[in-house]
């Protein structure tokens, strides 16, 4: 049976029962609007451990815009159910009060040098640091012993695994393979965003990405980068950025680097969608 949690002190409460058993504890950070990406993370946590947390929690300190936080889709009834049928033990709901209970001003932040700032993090400044300071937060709450994180936002997985590592978090991350739809396109929430029209094209983001990931030599990225963005400006997008980085690093590449990882981000009219896929290079 699902428990479900707004108040961190009946969680800690619940998780302590769990913890004097010697049960394995997972955990789960989402946003919500949960589709069957977050359930194969619920699944592959539920693999490595006795009992499974998720989190449900649209996270204002990592929105840089008000209206995309407004807009951002929450369909807790819904969540919930999926939450029952995939066996999660507890869901954590808190308010934004419950977690900012001192407004997002004053609220101490979680940087991470070197990842907090770069790619994706220049595009939406504010934004790591919004998502550090949470995942940051729920990690202290429910001191899991292991969470699981997609492969999809590569950034956010690389930022959280340096933040737990560094503030010598005693906490195992897992990263889990990007979960798609059967035409190729990667599961998001913001999908359901798409029209019908949007929804066709939406899979040449990943089509154009792999092909790129088949061509890619070390010595002609810039040219195969600036055809893959003409393809899919040909078809209607518009590249917010595609990026060739060290995989390790997310740093340039070098003659030491042995995995890229190719980061696409582009809209299709309103929607961003993104998507990343490693090669290896040498
Ligand atoms: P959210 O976008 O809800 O994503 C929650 C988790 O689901 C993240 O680890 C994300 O990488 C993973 N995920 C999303 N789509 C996926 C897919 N198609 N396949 C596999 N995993 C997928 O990411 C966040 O929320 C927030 O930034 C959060 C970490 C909860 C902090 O607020």
């Amino acid at each position: 049976m699902l428990n479900v949690f707004e108040q961190p002190e009946q969680l800690r409460d619940a998780l302590k029962a769990v913890r004097q058993q010697g049960l394995k504890l997972g955990f789960v950070p989402t946003m919500g609007n949960l589709h069957q990406g977050h359930i194969a993370l619920v699944k592959e946590a539920q693999r490595h451990c006795d009992r499974v947390v998720v989190s449900i929690f649209v996270n204002p300190l990592q929105f840089n815009n008000s209206s995309d936080l407004d807009s951002y889709p929450r369909t807790l009834e819904q969540d919930l159910q999926a939450l029952t049928e995939a066996g999660a033990d507890f869901a954590f709901v808190p308010s934004a009060a419950v977690l900012y209970p001192n407004g997002l001003a004053e609220q101490t932040k979680v940087k991470v040098p070197g990842l907090s700032d770069i790619l994706e993090g220049e595009l939406r400044p504010g934004h790591f640091e919004g998502v550090a300071t949470v995942v940051c937060k729920l990690f202290n709450l429910v001191q899991p012993d292991l969470a699981v994180f997609g492969e999809k936002d590569f950034q956010q997985l690389a930022l959280i695994r340096k933040m737990t590592k560094d503030l010598l978090l005693p906490i195992e991350i897992r990263g889990l393979a990007t979960v798609r739809e059967t035409d190729g396109l990667a599961m998001s929430s913001r999908n359901n965003r798409l029209s019908p029209e949007q929804r066709e094209k939406a899979p040449i983001l990943a089509q154009q990405m792999h092909q790129l990931a088949e061509q890619l030599k070390l010595n002609n990225i810039t040219q195969l980068v600036e055809q893959t963005k003409q393809q899919l400006e040909q078809h209607g997008f518009i590249c917010d950025g595609i990026d060739v980085v060290d995989a390790a690093s997310l740093t340039p590449l070098s003659a030491q680097s042995r995995h890229a990882v190719i980061l696409m981000a582009a809209f299709l009219g309103e929607v961003r969608l993104i998507d990343n896929c490693v090669v290896s290079v040498n």
